[in-house]
C-alpha cells in the first residue's frame, strides 16, 4: 500500500455568494467565510467563477487572492474569458471544470476525452504560467489516461455519482460508483497524477474516501455549509478535518 501523503481540505464557499446574492447586498461575505475556514484549519479555499455569476463574482476572485494567504483554487469552464482572467489573477491553481448554463450545480465530469483538442493548448498556457491546472473529470479509464496525455499535473474525481446513490439508498449504484473511484484513484496514481476528489461530499463520505492513499485534497462546499448555518463554519470545518483524519488513519491500518 503506497505511503499516503497528508490529505488537504479545500473549503467551497461559493454558496456563501449564493447567500449574499440573493439580497443583492455585501453580506454575508465569502472572503470572511474563506478566512474562518482557513483558521479553522482549511488548507486551501476553492471558488468557482462560472460564466453567468450567479455565486462568485470577479471582484471576489481578486478579493480571495489579495486575502487569504492561502493557496486559491480557482474553478472555471475551458473559456477564453475565463483563462484571461485566470491568467490575471493568478491563483495557486485552476480546476477546470464543465460548465453548463442551466444546471444547479456542475453535474458531470469534464470530457477530456471529446474536447482533448481544445483543451492542449488551454491546459498548456496555464503550465506555462505557473498555474497548477486540475481537470474535474469521472473516475473513468479513458479520461484518466487521456488528462495524463494532456500534461495536466492533476485530476480531481467526480465523487457526485456515488454521494447521490449512497444518499438515495441506491446500493449497489454506489458500490459500482466507490468502486469506480477507488481503481480510478489508483489509476490516475500509478499514471503520475496527483489526485483530488470532490462533489457532494459530507462527514460519512469524506471518512471513507480519506481512507485512499493516493488522495492529496478534498474539496468540500455545499455540505459544510449547510452544517455551518447550525454549528458556525469554524466548528464545521473541524469537525469536517477530524473525519478525513480518522479516515486516513483507518486507511493506513491505525485505527
Ligand atoms: N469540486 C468541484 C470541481 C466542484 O465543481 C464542486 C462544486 O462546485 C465541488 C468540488 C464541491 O462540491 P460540493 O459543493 O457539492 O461539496
Amino acid at each position: 500500500m503506497p505511503k499516503a501523503p497528508p490529505l488537504r481540505l479545500g473549503v467551497n464557499v461559493d454558496h456563501v455568494a449564493t447567500l449574499r446574492n440573493a439580497r443583492g447586498g455585501a453580506r454575508p461575505d465569502p472572503v470572511r467565510a474563506a478566512l474562518t475556514a482557513i483558521e479553522a484549519g482549511a488548507d486551501g479555499i476553492t471558488a468557482h467563477l462560472r460564466e453567468d455569476r450567479r455565486h462568485i463574482r470577479d471582484t471576489d476572485m481578486e478579493r480571495l487572492k489579495a486575502e487569504i494567504g492561502k493557496p486559491l483554487n480557482f474553478e472555471m469552464a475551458a473559456t477564453e474569458d475565463m483563462l484571461r482572467i485566470s491568467l490575471a489573477t493568478r491563483p495557486h491553481a485552476v480546476c477546470l471544470v464543465p460548465e453548463r448554463r442551466e444546471e444547479l450545480t456542475t453535474e458531470g465530469g469534464l470530457d477530456v476525452v471529446g474536447q482533448h483538442n481544445a483543451l492542449a493548448p488551454f491546459i498548456a498556457r496555464l503550465n506555462d504560467a505557473g498555474i497548477r491546472v486540475s481537470l474535474f473529470i469521472s473516475a473513468d479509464p479513458q479520461q484518466i489516461e487521456m488528462a495524463a496525455r494532456l500534461r495536466a499535473p492533476v485530476i480531481e474525481i467526480h465523487t457526485g455519482g456515488w454521494c447521490d446513490a449512497l444518499v438515495d439508498g441506491h446500493a449497489a449504484k454506489a458500490e459500482a460508483e466507490w468502486q469506480r473511484i477507488v481503481e480510478g484513484a489508483k489509476l490516475a496514481h500509478a499514471a503520475g497524477l496527483e489526485v483530488h476528489a470532490g462533489h457532494g461530499l459530507d462527514y460519512q463520505t469524506a471518512e471513507t474516501i480519506a481512507a485512499l492513499p493516493e488522495l492529496a485534497e478534498l474539496n468540500i462546499g455545499y455540505f459544510m455549509m449547510g452544517e455551518a448555518l447550525f454549528v458556525g463554519l469554524g466548528e464545521t470545518v473541524r469537525s469536517m478535518r477530524a473525519a478525513m483524519d480518522r479516515g486516513r488513519q483507518r486507511g493506513q491500518g491505525k485505527a
